[in-house]
């Protein structure tokens, strides 16, 4: 997959055609999701796509921001065996197939919910495993209009507003990564000289809940830590589901253009003194 290209054009979509996404295509992602990257190896999931008719009237008043479900032809639901950083896995698949699905022309949008047994019965869906992504896809409407929080920048509020524009806002580099320790600024010529300007650049694109870009790097001497603020008007759920999706931005762009990392989910040993309001994910070796 050409991934910076891809990660470049990416948005999220909220509004689209009635028309269904041609079957060859379905069926090109499907077979991408069997063999695509995985973040943990042993963990079994599973894929449904269900039918506007199926979901729609089902979930609406129920998932989204504010309640507010999106239409869409097709939704596809991700169900996962519960394990360790499970969560995380299934944001990290998951993403890369909306990135897939862009590569082939068709749109898509995360769903945030809350209690995902209740879904499943809603739109019955009878299974052990755990319901982890509920995502719209289809053909983008002409006519889409982002809808995306107040700001965006370190956005507190729930409001959720119309905006014409079709891109969201997002930090820069010097906000987000750290060099040795916790608020020293890094040096974008230092990031290069470790080959990693890159996965930065493309890695601050990443979705997240409510465009809320919460993750913090600090880059010390060939090691990669990766921290995520804790919000509390943002669930568990959301925020590893935000945590998964910036390593597979970072992973994909590293691996296009250098070597293929392998992130460590946890804490590294050395204490990086980050804010109580910060916590330590994950890390990588570069
Ligand atoms: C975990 C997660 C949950 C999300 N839930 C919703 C949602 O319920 N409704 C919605 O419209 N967008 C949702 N989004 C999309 C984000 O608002 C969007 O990715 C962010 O504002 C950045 O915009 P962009 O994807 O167009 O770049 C979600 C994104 C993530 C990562």
């Amino acid at each position: 997959m050409k991934y910076k290209e891809i990660i470049s054009e990416i948005k999220s979509v909220r509004l689209y055609k009635k028309e269904e996404v041609d079957a060859k295509l379905l069926n090109e992602l499907k077979q991408y999701y069997e063999q695509g990257k995985r973040l943990v190896n042993d963990i079994e999931m599973e894929v449904i796509r269900k039918s506007r008719d199926e979901v729609f009237e089902q979930l609406k008043g129920f998932v989204g921001y504010n309640n507010r479900m999106i239409e869409a032809p097709h939704y596809l639901i991700f169900l996962s065996e519960e394990k360790d950083y499970y969560i995380e896995n299934a944001g990290y698949r998951v993403q890369d197939i909306m990135l897939k699905a862009w590569s082939l022309g068709v749109a898509s949008c995360w769903i945030t919910f809350e209690n995902g047994e209740e879904i499943k019965k809603k739109i019955g869906i009878d299974s052990d495993k755990k319901l982890v992504a509920l995502i719209a896809l289809g053909y983008e409407d002409a006519h889409n209009k982002v809808l995306y929080e107040k700001g965006s920048k370190y956005n507190t509020s729930s409001n959720v507003k119309l905006v014409e524009d079709n891109t969201s806002e997002r930090l820069g580099i010097r906000d987000l990564v750290f060099s040795k320790e916790w608020g020293e600024k890094a040096d974008p010529d230092e990031l290069v000289n470790y080959g990693l300007l890159e996965g930065f650049f493309y890695g601050i694109l990443a979705p997240s809940y409510k465009n809320r870009q919460p993750w913090r790097f600090i880059v010390d001497n060939g090691t990669v830590v990766l921290a995520v603020k804790k919000d509390i008007y943002v669930t568990e759920y959301e925020e590893r589901i935000d945590t998964a999706v910036i390593m597979l931005y970072f992973d994909a762009i590293i691996e296009s253009t250098l070597y293929n990392i392998t992130w460590k989910l946890g804490k590294p040993e050395k204490d990086y003194k980050v804010p109580d309001d910060y916590k330590i994910a994950a890390y990588c070796i570069v």
